[in-house]
C-alpha cells in the first residue's frame, strides 16, 4: 500500500524521542540531548523579533506572499550576505525556503535520480542521507577523520568522485561532529569541485555558532566554482519552530541556471514560505541584536564543562566542537562492554537514567560507535546529567 520511497525513511535524532516518550510515561524525568533546538532551553526568541511577528500579522499580512519570498526579504538576505560574507550575489539568486530542510528537500530533487550520487560529510546530518534516498539518489559518504578534529579527508573524497557524482556538500560548522572546516581543506574541495565541474552545496546553519576560530564562507575562496548556500533562522535567530530559510546561488559564470529555474518552478508549485515569519525575518536583519553574540558566550561555557566532563569517562574520547552545540564522542566497547553498541547504549542510558541522545550510526556509517549529546541545557542540567553519565558508565 505505500511506497518503496518511503520504506528508507528516519531520522535518528527525532525517533529516539518515540522511545523517550514511552519512558516518561514511566513517571522518569527525562534528560533532553537529542535535538538541536536552543529556544527549548534558556534561549528565547528576541522579544523584538517575536514583536514584528505579532505586527505583522494584525497588520494584515496573512496571505500567500510571493513564491520566491517577500522581495524587501530576499533584498535584507542579499545584503546581509554581501556584508557578512562579501559575496557577490543579487536579491535575484535569493529563494526564501520553509528552513534549510526545505532548500536541500529542492536541491536533491533537482539533482538526484536514476542512483547518481551525492558526496556528504560522514558522518552525516541524517537528513542529507534520508533525502538522497528518497529522491533514488546515493549518498557517498567521505570521510571526517576523527584523529584529525574530524577534518574531511580530502584524498578520501577525490577517490569516491564518480562520473555519477552531481554536488559535494560543505557542512562547516558541522552536525554532528562540531568541526569547523579549516580554509586549506575548503579551498581544496573547492578546486576537486572545479576539475570535475561539480557544484558545491553549502549549508551554513551554524556558521554564527563557533568559538574560538573564525568562520569563513567557502563562497569567498572562489570567483568560479558555483556554490549553492543555505541558511535561516532557526539557530542565530532563535526561530526553529517558525521554519524559515533561505537558499543563495553564487553563480558568476551562470551554470547553475536550469537548477535554480527548475528550483523555482518547484517553489511556485508549493506556494509559498510562511508569511508573517518572513517580515520579522526582515526586523531581525535590519535590527541585528546581540541574542547570537550572547548565546555564543553561554554555548561556549557549556562546551567547555561538557566537554571536560565527558573525557574524563574511561571509555569515552571525544573532539573538542568548534562550532554548532553538539558533541560527538566515540564509545570504546572493550571497555563499555556491558552494550552491544551504540544504539544499545544509547537506549539503555534513556531507560536508566532519562538522558536521551543519538545513536551515532544514525548518521551514517561513520557515525557507527558514536553518540551524539548536544550541550545546550544550562551548567546546573549539565551537572546533574554528567553526574547521572558517570554512575551509568560505572
Ligand atoms: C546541518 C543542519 N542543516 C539543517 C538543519 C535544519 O535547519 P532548518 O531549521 O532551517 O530547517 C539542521 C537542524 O538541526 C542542521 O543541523
Amino acid at each position: 500500500m505505500v511506497t518503496e520511497r518511503l520504506k528508507d525513511i528516519s531520522y535518528a535524532i527525532r525517533d529516539i524521542a518515540i522511545i523517550a516518550d514511552e519512558v516518561m510515561k514511566t513517571g522518569k524525568e527525562i534528560y533532553n540531548l537529542n535535538i538541536g533546538d536552543p529556544v527549548k532551553y534558556d534561549f528565547s526568541t528576541p522579544h523584538y523579533i517575536s514583536q514584528a511577528l505579532a505586527e505583522a500579522t494584525f497588520s494584515g499580512q496573512n496571505f500567500y506572499v510571493d513564491s520566491l519570498g517577500v522581495p524587501e526579504l530576499r533584498y535584507e538576505v542579499c545584503k546581509y550576505e554581501q556584508n557578512k560574507n562579501s559575496i557577490n550575489i543579487t536579491p535575484n539568486d535569493i529563494l526564501i525556503t520553509s528552513g534549510v530542510t526545505e532548500g536541500l528537500f529542492f536541491l536533491f530533487a533537482a539533482l538526484l535520480e536514476k542512483k547518481n550520487e551525492i558526496l556528504v560529510p560522514g558522518p552525516s546530518y541524517p537528513i542529507y542521507i534520508t533525502y538522497s534516498k528518497f529522491f533514488d539518489g546515493v549518498p557517498v559518504e567521505y570521510e571526517l577523520n576523527e584523529l584529525n578534529n574530524w577534518e574531511p579527508d580530502i584524498d578520501d573524497l577525490r577517490k569516491k568522485i564518480s562520473d555519477k557524482t552531481k554536488a559535494i556538500l560543505i557542512n562547516s560548522p558541522n552536525n554532528p561532529t562540531g568541526v569547523l572546516y579549516n580554509s586549506k581543506n575548503i579551498k581544496q574541495i573547492i578546486e576537486l569541485a572545479g576539475e570535475y565541474t561539480i557544484p558545491i552545496i553549502s549549508d551554513e546553519i551554524y556558521d554564527q555558532i563557533v568559538f574560538e576560530k573564525k568562520y569563513s564562507c567557502p563562497a569567498t575562496f572562489t570567483n568560479d566554482i558555483p556554490i549553492i548556500g543555505l541558511n535561516g533562522f532557526s539557530k542565530a535567530h532563535l526561530a526553529t519552530g517558525w521554519r524559515l530559510g533561505y537558499v543563495y546561488y553564487y553563480d558568476r559564470n551562470k551554470q547553475l541556471v536550469e537548477l535554480k529555474q527548475s528550483i523555482e518552478k518547484m517553489a511556485r508549485a508549493r506556494l509559498c514560505a510562511n508569511s508573517i515569519a518572513q517580515y520579522a525575518a526582515i526586523e531581525a536583519l535590519k535590527n541585528p541584536g546581540s541574542h547570537t553574540d550572547e548565546m555564543v558566550k553561554k554555548l561556549k561555557e557549556r562546551r567547555d564543562y561538557s566537554y571536560k566532563r565527558l573525557v574524563e569517562i574511561e571509555g569515552i574520547s571525544c573532539n573538542r566542537p568548534d562550532g554548532a552545540f553538539y558533541l560527538f564522542p566515540k564509545l570504546d566497547f572493550n571497555i563499555l562492554n556491558k552494550w552491544k553498541n551504540d544504539k544499545d547504549f544509547v537506549i539503555n542510558l534513556l531507560k536508566e537514567t532519562g538522558i536521551c541522545t543519538v545513536y551515532g550510526s544514525g548518521f551514517g556509517n561513520y557515525g557507527i560507535n558514536h553518540l551524539r549529546m548536544t550541550f545546550l541545557p544550562n551548567l546546573e542540567k549539565l551537572e546533574i546529567i554528567y553526574d547521572l553519565l558517570v554512575k551509568f558508565v560505572k
